[in-house]
């Protein structure tokens, strides 16, 4: 495997390092000696996650300490990053809405859209451009195995997971002349804040552990566009590409979100 500190650069910058996934990845990028900057809301668990990984790996971590809603955010990640060399940039932090699409309310659907798609865009124009003049760098988006499917009760969330999955795929092609490598990473169920409140038991796949789901965009980062982890999730996208329709799809996800939707409902 790549040695990731000399091909990316020194320092990546994960954003929704404070827990799940986002978590998992620094610890991954840590084994790789890579120095860190989290970026998340909660000082509290960024400034514990930091410590413990200075003190195992010896490396250097940074927190920054940001709502990646507010208008002003990447002012923020400038100023903690503006003397250090991002290497790696992953688009980690989103939000995932469980509900039926008309008991959403706008202003639900357009943060969450911020956040899992302008966010990444953001990041991903200032970032990038420093990347193209060191002629090196990656990027991964965190996307979904919902990417790939209309999803009912997460028809809004599913569609922004789509945006970043067919995004990495052109960008993917379009950066690699200048050496920088782009990932979308499709993880299907992972155990994370983000799924502690929901009933999944009657899925047929297992909730996978978020250092599985890190370690697998790791290897797979710069050769390949997209990757899913897990051989269940791999095996759900390749029947739904090949042995189903689309409608196929939608209806097998519109019954299985449904019961984890009804579950919800009578929980509350
Ligand atoms: N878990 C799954 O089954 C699953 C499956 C497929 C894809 N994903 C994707 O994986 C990514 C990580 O999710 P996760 O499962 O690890 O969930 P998680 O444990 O809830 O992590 C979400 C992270 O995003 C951060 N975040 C949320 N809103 C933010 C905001 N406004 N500003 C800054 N940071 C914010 C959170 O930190 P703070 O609260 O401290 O800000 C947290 O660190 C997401 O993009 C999600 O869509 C998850």
């Amino acid at each position: 495997m790549k040695n990731f500190k000399n091909s990316y650069g020194p320092w990546a910058l994960i954003t929704g390092a404070s827990s799940g996934i986002g978590e998992a990845f620094a610890f991954r990028l840590a084994t790789e000696g890579m120095n860190l900057i989290l970026a998340a809301r909660r000082k509290d668990k960024l400034t514990a996650l930091a410590q413990k990984l200075e003190t195992k790996f010896g490396i250097d971590v940074r927190t920054v300490e940001v709502d990646l809603l507010k208008k002003d955010f990447l002012e923020s990640i400038k100023s903690a990053t503006a003397d250090v060399q991002i290497g790696l940039l992953v688009n980690n932090a989103g939000q995932l809405i469980l509900n039926q699409y008309m008991n959403t309310s706008i202003e639900d659907e357009s943060r969450m859209i911020d956040l899992n798609i302008k966010t990444p865009a953001i990041l991903t124009h200032h970032f990038a451009e420093k990347m193209i003049r060191r002629g090196k760098g990656g990027i991964i988006n965190v996307a979904s195995v919902l990417a790939y499917m209309g999803v009912p009760y997460s028809a809004a969330y599913a569609a922004t997971k789509a945006y970043e999955l067919v995004k990495s795929e052109g960008l993917w092609y379009e950066l690699r002349k200048h050496g920088i490598d782009v990932l979308s990473l499709n993880p299907g169920l992972t155990k994370s804040e983000m799924t502690k409140e929901l009933d999944f038991s009657h899925m047929p796949m297992k909730l996978m552990n978020p250092a599985s789901v890190a370690n697998t965009a790791v290897k797979a980062l710069g050769k390949k566009s997209q990757v899913t982890p897990g051989w269940m999730n791999k095996m759900l996208v390749f029947m739904s590409k090949h042995f189903m329709t689309r409608n196929m799809n939608t209806k097998m996800f519109g019954m299985l979100m449904g019961k984890t939707y009804t579950k919800l409902q009578q929980a509350n």
